[in-house]
C-alpha cells in the first residue's frame, strides 16, 4: 500500500445521487472509499448499515475501507468483509477484546485497523501495534463531517510514526476529520499516509479536482 493516498468520505456524499457520486470517485484518484458507519450509541449519530453498503460495493471500484463507530464491532466483523470491505477499522473505545477482534479481521481475509479517540493517548497502541495494518487517528470527535480539525493531532502523528518506526510495524497511519487544502500536504510531511476528506471533497465546486489537489 503506497503513501499519499485520499480517501473522501461517502458520509458527506449526496445520498439521492450516491450512484453518480460514486461514479464521480471512480473517474477521480481517489484511492479509497471512506465509509463510516455509526450506531447512534458509540457516536451521537447514525449513519448507514448494510443495504447502502451494498450500493456502495456494486457501484464503486476503489479499495474500501470500512470506518466502524459502533459498539461491540466484534458482531458485525463478519457482515462487513462479506458486503465487501477491505479494510475494518474499530475503535479502541469500543471493543474490550481488541486483540480478538484485530485477529477476526485478519482471519477474515481482511486488513485491519484501530481507532483513536481525539482524548485516546497514542500509548494505547503500545501492545497491538505489531499486528495492526493501520491506525487510524480522529482529529475530530466522531460523529459527523464538517468539523473543525484538531490540532493536537500533528503530535499524535509524531507519535505513532516514532511507535511504529521503532517496532518495525507496517502499519499505515490515516488522519480523519477537519482535512482540508490547508492540512493536507503538512499532514503527510508530519508522517500520515492516508487522508479522509469529506466536507473538502464533496462541498467544494469541483471535486475531482480537490482531490488531485489533496495529494500535492
Ligand atoms: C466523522 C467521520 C469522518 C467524516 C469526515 O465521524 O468519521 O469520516 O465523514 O468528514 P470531514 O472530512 O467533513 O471532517
Ligand atoms: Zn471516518
Amino acid at each position: 500500500m503506497k503513501n499519499r493516498l485520499i480517501a473522501p468520505s461517502l458520509l458527506s456524499a449526496d445520498f439521492g445521487n450516491l450512484q453518480r457520486d460514486l461514479e464521480m470517485l471512480n473517474r477521480s484518484q481517489a484511492d479509497w472509499l471512506h465509509v463510516d458507519v455509526m450506531d447512534g450509541r458509540f457516536v451521537p449519530n447514525i449513519s448507514f448499515g448494510f443495504p447502502v453498503m451494498k450500493t456502495i460495493l456494486e457501484h464503486g471500484k476503489k479499495f474500501v475501507d470500512v470506518h466502524l463507530m459502533i459498539l461491540q464491532p466484534e458482531n458485525y466483523i463478519k457482515e462487513f468483509i462479506e458486503a465487501g470491505a477491505d479494510l475494518v477499522s474499530v475503535h479502541v473505545e469500543a471493543s474490550t477484546h481488541l486483540h480478538r477482534t484485530v485477529s477476526l479481521i485478519q482471519d477474515l481475509g481482511a486488513k485491519a485497523g484501530v481507532v483513536l479517540n481525539p482524548s485516546t493517548p497514542v500509548a494505547m497502541l503500545e501492545d497491538i501495534i505489531e499486528q495492526v495494518d493501520l491506525v487510524l487517528l480522529m482529529s475530530v470527535n466522531p460523529g459527523f463531517g464538517g468539523q473543525k480539525f484538531i490540532e493536537n493531532t500533528y503530535k499524535k502523528v509524531a507519535q505513532t510514526k516514532e511507535m511504529i518506526l521503532l517496532r518495525n510495524s507496517t502499519a499505515l497511519i490515516e488522519i480523519d476529520g477537519g482535512v482540508n487544502l490547508e492540512n493536507a500536504s503538512k499532514l503527510f510531511a508530519a508522517g500520515a499516509d492516508v487522508l479522509v476528506a469529506g466536507n473538502a471533497v464533496f462541498a467544494s465546486q469541483d471535486p475531482e479536482r480537490t482531490i488531485e489537489l489533496l495529494k500535492i
